[in-house]
């Protein structure tokens, strides 16, 4: 089963508390959030491999420890998951960038793709999916699957804003490797698949749309 694991450090949820009232503009909104990816990315890559590298400081040599940032891979679901992308690249700024694009059929109510474009090598990559809301979870399942099905990298993990519990349950009975990072896991859904207490639209709260 995979671990969920909850980013509960003070300045996490000093900034979500702030970003999830109404009175937010999608300035400050857009604003904590990029800031919160950034702290975020710092715990969600905490775990990241580390290699040698020779270097030299102004007194000697040494043996210092890096990241392989280009080995990974932020994989955003479109559209709301774009949101994650500048914060976290101020941390791994040699990440390359996928998007996932679903819509959910009115009639099966499935997830569909319409867009799918991927870094190359990515059986080489650890991959970051990113999307703030993980409601039902249905479109982060199949965004994974996706993943797994069309490029097989090397690991995955997801990371989110706010879970709901049913989103949690969803994820991980599909995928039961992928590890989830949140700030909060919220109480549940309404019957229109929002999260309760929640922040509203992400993707209109981040892109000004409503
Ligand atoms: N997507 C959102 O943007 N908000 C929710 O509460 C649920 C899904």
């Amino acid at each position: 089963m995979s671990q969920v694991h909850l980013i509960d450090h003070p300045l996490v949820q000093h900034k979500l508390t702030l970003m999830r009232r109404k009175e937010a503009s999608t300035n400050s909104f857009r604003r904590m959030l990029g800031e919160l990816s950034t702290l975020m990315a710092y715990e969600i890559t905490r775990d990241f491999p580390l290699q040698d590298l020779e270097i030299e400081t102004p007194m000697e040599k040494m043996v210092g420890k890096v990241i392989d940032g280009k080995k990974l891979a932020l994989v955003s679901i479109l559209r709301a998951g774009n949101g994650f992308l500048d914060g976290m690249l101020n941390v791994v700024p040699g990440a390359r960038i996928g998007h996932i694009g679903l819509y959910r059929d009115p009639e099966t109510l499935q997830p569909v793709e319409y867009y799918f474009k991927m870094p190359d090598n990515m059986g080489e990559r650890d991959v970051i999916v990113v999307d703030p809301m993980l409601a039902t979870g249905n479109s982060a399942a199949a965004a994974v699957q996706q993943l797994k099905d069309k490029c097989a990298p090397k690991s995955i993990k997801f990371m989110c804003l706010l879970a709901a519990p049913e989103g949690i349950k969803t994820m991980q009975a599909a995928h039961p490797d992928v590890d989830i990072y949140t700030a909060a896991v919220d109480r549940q859904l309404n019957d229109h698949g929002y999260i309760l207490p929640g922040l509203g639209d992400a993707g209109d709260r981040i892109f000004g749309t409503k």
